[in-house]
């Protein structure tokens, strides 16, 4: 047999997916699983956006190819709810549509990087990063950050870490996976580093919408406002529960995007034509649905963090943003405390097997010591799912 790329001894699977899977089997199985793991929201897509795209489905339009960086028309609101809700004027010429965030990310760094150029990633990171880094070529270099620092990292750990090899710095405010929201003030001082420095900034703004404590990130393009050094990723899989759609974008300078568009016209040509109809009419009808959303997600958070404190073992910050919740369980592993249970991995496993409850382990944000517990769930799950932890803790 032929053999198979390298890219197999270097890329990890998603973690995220792999307990998700885990999780659903185990409830296909007839067990009572409640899931922390998935980074989704748990509400439908709204009964609107559904309509429009069975109109879409059924008018022949929709049913050819579209241009590869999408559709004029969604570009047009990607533009206009741009400026509106992030507060930047963009040409929706500088969009490429994406299948998902997920894909705008690999692209975006496929579009910049050449081989060993270096990206500072923060820990702990959404697991995709590195990942998708090494598959464009690049070096993930990381930047520890821990709860004492509220997850947060410094201009003076940037400066301590940039070589002549360091090309971008990603960017993820509110963070999956801890929640953190960094101040403007905060935000600022980070982004004047890196363009002085003349390093790319990619802006990961999925969560943008989800802040429920104090004022919200800027973004960098409100400061570099002719996308020299930035390249922002968006979509509609959080803001509208619409993560099963697959639609992201990247938005970039000329320079970027046209090389974007190379890279996706041999990959995907373009995203789903119907997809990207429910995308605009997600857009078109505003944010009413997401602030229906962030209430039962603030409602959630404070609920969580409720229970966590009161939990042994756990010890956690205060997230401001997103949905996700990162306490550190270090204080649970080694010794005799859980049977032979040294690590977040493991930890994860046996609560999952014994206790029904599945969260993602440290690990897959590089971060062993803690678990990411998603509350996007329904608030008697949330109830219950945690008070089984504390369960599992108080009966060792
Ligand atoms: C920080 C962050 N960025 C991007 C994505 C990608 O989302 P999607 O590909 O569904 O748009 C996710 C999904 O979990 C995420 O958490």
């Amino acid at each position: 047999m032929p053999n198979i790329s390298k890219i197999n001894e270097i890329i990890l699977p998603s973690a995220t997916m792999e307990i998700t899977a885990k999780a659903r089997e185990l409830k296909a199985s007839g067990k009572p699983v409640i899931g922390f793991g998935a980074g989704e929201p748990d509400f439908p897509t709204p009964a609107y956006i559904v309509e429009d795209a069975k109109r879409a489905a059924e008018n022949p339009i929709y049913h050819k190819y579209t241009p590869v960086n999408g559709l004029p028309s969604l570009r047009e609101e990607i533009a206009r709810t741009t400026e509106e809700y992030s507060g930047y004027k963009i040409s929706p010429d500088s969009v490429l549509v994406t299948n998902g965030g997920k894909q705008a990310i690999i692209t975006a760094f496929m579009s910049v990087l050449n081989r060993e150029d270096e990206v500072i990633i923060p820990k702990p990171y959404w697991t995709t990063y590195p990942e998708s880094v090494k598959i464009a070529g690049g070096k993930p270099v990381f930047l520890e950050s821990d709860i004492a620092s509220d997850f947060k990292i410094t201009k003076e750990q940037l400066e301590d870490t940039k070589t002549s090899k360091t090309k971008v710095l990603v960017w993820t405010s509110p963070s999956n996976p801890t929640g953190v929201v960094y101040t403007p003030k905060e935000a600022k001082e980070i982004y004047e580093w890196a363009f002085s420095n003349d390093i790319w900034i990619l802006s990961d703004e999925l969560y943008e919408h989800f802040v429920y404590e104090g004022e919200s990130t800027p973004s960098p393009a409100t400061l570099d406002t002719n996308l020299d050094n930035t390249i922002i990723i968006n979509g509609v899989s959080k803001a509208y529960s619409m993560t099963g759609w697959r639609v992201g974008w990247m938005i970039g300078n000329n320079e970027v995007i046209n090389v974007a568009k190379k890279i996706q016209s041999h990959s995907v040509s373009n995203v789903s034509n119907i997809s990207q109809a429910a995308a605009k009419s997600a857009l078109e009808h505003g944010l009413e649905e997401t602030l229906r959303m962030k209430k039962a997600f603030n409602r959630r958070r404070l609920l969580a963090i409720n229970l966590l404190s009161k939990t042994k073992f756990i010890s956690t910050n205060i997230p401001k943003g997103a949905f996700y919740i990162y306490p550190d369980v270090s204080e649970a592993l080694g010794g005799e405390k859980i049977k032979g249970i040294s690590s977040s991995y493991e930890l994860c496993n046996w609560l999952i097997e014994e206790y029904h409850i599945a969260f993602v382990p440290g690990e897959a944000f590089g971060t062993p010591g803690s678990i990411r517990c998603s509350y996007a769930l329904g608030d008697e799950d949330l109830e219950e799912g945690l008070s089984r932890l504390s369960h599992a803790f108080e009966n060792l």
